[in-house]
């Protein structure tokens, strides 16, 4: 359906709302009935640069045709920067270099549809195209109606629309990274401009992420960047990654986080890293663009990339109807891996496993970690294996820098514990493998009968519990769980429970404002609102400045426990992306003598232009276990101790503490 143009906000909820939309339908997103699943397609850049000519974009589309990739949902082939004349024509068009498309953009058209295939162009919202050098290349900026009728009439179906030399009234800064005002009205002039020619173009938003796009492209375009450019390197997926975790729940059928177009086949990473670089892309339901050169005179893509790029399960996690983006669930700093994962339609889970370290090893996935206790078929994709009624973790190989792809069917939430899967032994039923998030002794056990039993004693650890005359369910209180260990829980009992739920101790919160300060670090009020749920924070944490806190400790297990750390971080790396930049920032964790370092991701959900914490108020939460806990008195130091060593002295601004005791 095509709506009229410059429709509101309003018309939309109206729309929405007349539809009988959902909660989810009510989220503001442009509704021209595209990309109800992520797009997927070739484009030229990522191989050719701002140099695509018509030999090599029919070579390249008759390989999606060929290679089977259309047939595998790849659809739209862009043809990126490099295709127009400098200057616009004696009637106002912008039109192609007939040097580089000797039959004309129409023809191309015409090629792509012949073969099935979607027509994508390309325009920037600025006075001048992506180009460096002479000579210049006009922008759509101020042009969009007749640019976007130009694409229409051409039989465009999809349109790429960057964001360099924006800021025209400051002359020609290519990138601008911290311009005057926001994108936003730009991207809003070219979306309505295509929505008034009445065909149906899929809008691309690129801006690089400039002005936290997600909290406003979602009403203009079918996808936005979320970050700065994939560079061929390995380091840029973490970046990516990285400044994807704070806004993954922004995703939704016709409104993706794009983290920009594949790498694969371009011989630039390992297999493993292919690997990794496809299933998190896929999982986090970006659009799924190749890169490479599939077919010209010089290249044409390996047969292992080309596996990689066709592989049917990760592509139907991408396509998948129910349209929800998976998110960061758990990073393991020191031990050099991560855990993303996502619901996906069938009441199923798909769940990545990211080694980042330099070597091959095994790795474990904890179901507790995504949210899950037993998984009745677990199918491991890239390793090609599918195991049934997996119980709490499981544990696969992979290569350096590789991902463990799971795809979990008919599984249970976390804590609940089957009675078939124990064992019993006369009157004793042992449930093992039972997960302990903290180790505490204040975790709660709570046994099913079913039926109801007649009066029964229960004993664990032989104390006596007794059931109520009336009940079918006991809790027990005070059971003692090691985190990392393979708990079991015995039960005397003369009939055995049915089920066995496990309680983990709640989280003592210890706000920032109960630290000291020491050294340089310092006090930051926040804005209303923000910095929660402290409403400030203790920024400027250095080897030179930190924050610490005595606290005794309100239990009796020692060692380690599972501490929630409340950050805030929003150094994004716009102009570091080509090197250094990590969209990270480490803190520590000293407890007594014992420092746990983490890399904490980006955490803004807000403009870090405009919004008024910058994006620096808006809190995050990392889940990490911290050893060195002792009975009774507990110095706790939080800081950036080893920051000397790193890429950048300082550590995340810090909110607050919650510990499992
Ligand atoms: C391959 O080379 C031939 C001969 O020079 C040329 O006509 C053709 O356009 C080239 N194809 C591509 C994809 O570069
Ligand atoms: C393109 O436009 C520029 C700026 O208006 C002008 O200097 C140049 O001569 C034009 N080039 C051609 C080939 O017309
Ligand atoms: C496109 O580029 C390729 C590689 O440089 C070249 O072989 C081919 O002739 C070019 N085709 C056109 C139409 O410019
Ligand atoms: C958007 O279009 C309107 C109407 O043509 C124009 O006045 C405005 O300057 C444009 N905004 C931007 C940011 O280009
Ligand atoms: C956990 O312990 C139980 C009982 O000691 C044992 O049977 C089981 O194999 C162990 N599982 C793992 C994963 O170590
Ligand atoms: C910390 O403060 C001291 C004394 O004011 C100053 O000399 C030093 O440069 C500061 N260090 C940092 C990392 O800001
Ligand atoms: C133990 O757990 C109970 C609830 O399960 C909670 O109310 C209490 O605060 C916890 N004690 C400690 C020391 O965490
Ligand atoms: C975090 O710490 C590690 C280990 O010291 C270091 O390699 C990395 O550069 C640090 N990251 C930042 C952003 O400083």
């Amino acid at each position: 359906m095509l709506l009229p143009l410059r429709q509101t906000f309003l018309s939309l909820l109206s729309l929405y709302l007349f539809a009988g939309g959902t909660a989810k339908g009510l989220e503001r997103r442009l509704n021209n009935g595209l990309a109800i699943t992520p797009p997927m397609g070739w484009n030229s850049y990522n191989h050719y640069s701002c140099s695509p000519n018509e030999s090599i974009i029919h070579s390249n589309a008759q390989a999606v045709v060929d290679l089977g990739l259309q047939q595998s949902g790849y659809h739209f082939v862009t043809v990126d920067c490099g295709w127009t004349l400098p200057n616009r024509t004696a009637e106002g068009t912008l039109t192609w270099n007939p040097a580089r498309f000797p039959s004309g953009y129409p023809a191309l058209g015409d090629f792509l549809h012949e073969r099935g295939l979607g027509f994508g162009v390309y325009s920037d919202g600025g006075v001048q195209m992506c180009m460096t050098g002479e000579p210049a290349q006009a922008g759509s900026l101020f042009h969009e109606q007749i640019d976007a009728d130009t694409f229409a009439s051409w039989g465009a179906d999809l349109l790429k629309y960057d964001n360099c030399y924006s800021d025209a009234a400051q002359g020609y800064p290519d990138a601008a990274y911290d311009p005057d005002i926001s994108p936003l009205g730009r991207y809003a002039n070219m979306s309505n401009a295509v929505l008034a020619t009445h065909r149906p173009i899929l809008f691309q938003v690129c801006d690089w992420g400039v002005d936290f796009p997600s909290a406003w492209a979602p009403g203009v375009g079918n996808s936005w960047r979320i970050t700065n450019d994939i560079i061929p390197s390995y380091r840029t997926i973490s970046r990516i990654l990285n400044q994807a975790v704070p806004q993954t729940s922004f995703a939704g059928p016709g409104r993706w986080l794009d983290l920009d177009m594949l790498e694969v086949g371009n011989n630039v990473f390992t297999i493993p890293e292919e690997q990794t670089h496809f299933s998190l892309w896929a999982i986090i339901k970006s659009p799924l663009v190749i890169g490479a050169a599939l077919k010209d005179n010089y290249t044409s893509i390996s047969q292992a990339s080309l596996d990689i790029l066709k592989n049917a399960d990760v592509i139907s996690y991408n396509q998948d109807s129910l349209g929800v983006a998976a998110s960061f669930r758990r990073r393991w700093t020191e031990e050099g891996y991560e855990v993303w994962a996502g619901p996906l339609s069938g009441g199923r889970t798909v769940a990545a496993v990211i080694n980042l370290k330099d070597e091959a090893r095994t790795l474990t996935l904890d179901l507790p970690d995504v949210g899950l206790q037993k998984a009745g078929l677990v199918r491991d994709i890239w390793n090609e294996v599918t195991v049934k009624n997996v119980l709490t973790s499981y544990t696969a190989p992979v290569e350096s820098h590789g991902t463990i792809l799971l795809e979990l069917w008919d599984t249970t939430v976390a804590d609940s514990y089957d009675g078939r899967d124990s064992t019993t032994m006369r009157q004793t039923t042992t449930f093992s493998q039972v997960y302990g998030i903290t180790s505490s002794s204040n975790y709660t056990a709570t046994l099913s009968f079913e039926p109801q039993p007649k009066a029964a004693t229960v004993a664990i650890g032989n104390i006596p519990y007794t059931l109520p005359a009336s009940g079918k369910t006991l809790s027990i209180p005070h059971i003692t769980l090691r985190a990392g260990d393979n708990n079991t829980i015995s039960i005397d009992s003369p009939v055995p429970p049915t089920s066995l739920r496990i309680t983990p101790p709640p989280p003592s919160f210890y706000p920032s404002t109960s630290f000291a300060l020491v050294g340089n670090a310092s006090h930051v009020e926040c804005y209303t609102g923000l910095c929660q749920p402290v409403g400030s924070k203790i920024s400027n944490l250095s080897p030179a400045g930190s924050a610490s806190l005595s606290i005794t400790a309100p239990s009796s297990t020692s060692g380690r426990k599972l501490v929630e750390v409340y950050f805030c971080n929003n150094d994004i790396a716009f102009s570091t992306s080509w090197t250094t930049g990590t969209n990270t920032r480490n803190m520590t964790i000293r407890v007594n003598d014992v420092t746990t370092r983490i890399e904490v991701p980006l955490s803004g959900r807000s403009s870090e232009l405009f919004s008024p914490g910058l994006g620096w108020q808006d809190t995050g939460t990392f889940e990490v276990l911290v050893d060195g806990w002792v009975e009774g008195e507990n110095v706790v130091v939080v800081g950036n101790a080893y920051g000397g060593e790193g890429l950048v002295n300082w550590g995340a601004d810090f909110v607050g503490l919650g510990v499992r005791w």
